[in-house]
């Protein structure tokens, strides 16, 4: 029977296309995939893993599954053998750095994706300016919670943003801005009080300055939430 997905992994198969044709890059033991094959939302999916002891373990789970005529199993560095067809990647449960490094390593892989789902819970900016930057806007975004973590899940589709991301909207996210929600506001609630107490404590010139910063903007962001529910 297919293992029961995490409330995060299943808010990134909520992200996915119907019909996709999905490289999984990263797949571990192959959940998404498998998940997204045995529900029907998509048909075939390639999965990708650099490591042989997770390449195996992905290997059997799609076997397990009797999924191997639908799931390809790709043992590769990030996107550097994508099949042809696939046309939207994921490529979660990494560092947002590491994956941005993985899609800049081979821009040419790119021209035929039409959407990248990602979940980094650090690193947002860089993230979001780097995605964009290789020719993507973000078209959904998504928040949860889970064992205590929070993950911004972003959907890249193709194309230029219609206007250039503002700073507020590179740190927080231009669609969760908007869509807000109980976890988003839990989070932003969470940051200020953290970056409050950092403030209360002995810091460098350098360092008072930076967590000035942050704390305007997540105030800013608090504030804009608050006129915008008037
Ligand atoms: C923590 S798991 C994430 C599994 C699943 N994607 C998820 O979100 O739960 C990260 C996986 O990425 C794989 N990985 C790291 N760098 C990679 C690369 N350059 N190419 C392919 N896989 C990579 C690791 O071997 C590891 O199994």
């Amino acid at each position: 029977m297919a293992k029961k997905l995490s409330k995060r992994l299943l808010a990134i198969a909520e992200m996915v296309d119907p019909g996709a044709y999905l490289a999984d890059v990263g797949s571990d033991h192959a959940l998404l995939p498998i998940h997204l094959v045995s529900t029907g939302k998509i048909s075939w999916a390639q999965a990708i893993e650099n490591k042989t002891g997770p390449f195996l373990h992905m290997q059997s789970a799609v076997t397990d599954a009797g999924l191997s005529s639908h799931i390809g199993c790709s043992k590769s560095d990030g996107i550097s053998s994508l099949y042809d067809g696939v046309d939207e990647i994921a490529i979660c449960g990494m560092g947002g750095l590491l994956s941005c490094d993985i899609l800049e390593a081979h821009p040419e892989k790119l021209t035929c994706i039409k959407a990248i789902i990602m979940d980094p819970h650090r690193d947002l900016i860089a993230v979001r300016k780097r995605v964009t930057a290789l020719g993507f806007h973000i078209a959904d975004e998504t928040m949860v919670n889970e064992d205590k973590v929070f993950y911004s899940i972003i959907k890249f589709v193709k194309g230029k943003p219609t206007t250039p991301y503002t700073n507020l909207d590179l740190s927080f996210g231009p669609v969760l801005r908007k869509k807000r929600g109980e976890t988003y506001e839990r989070w932003i609630a969470l940051q200020l009080k953290k970056t409050n107490l950092l403030l209360n404590q002995p810091l460098s010139k350098e360092a008072r300055e930076h967590y000035l910063a942050v704390y305007r903007a997540l105030r800013d962001e608090l504030k804009a939430n608050q006129s915008d529910s008037k």
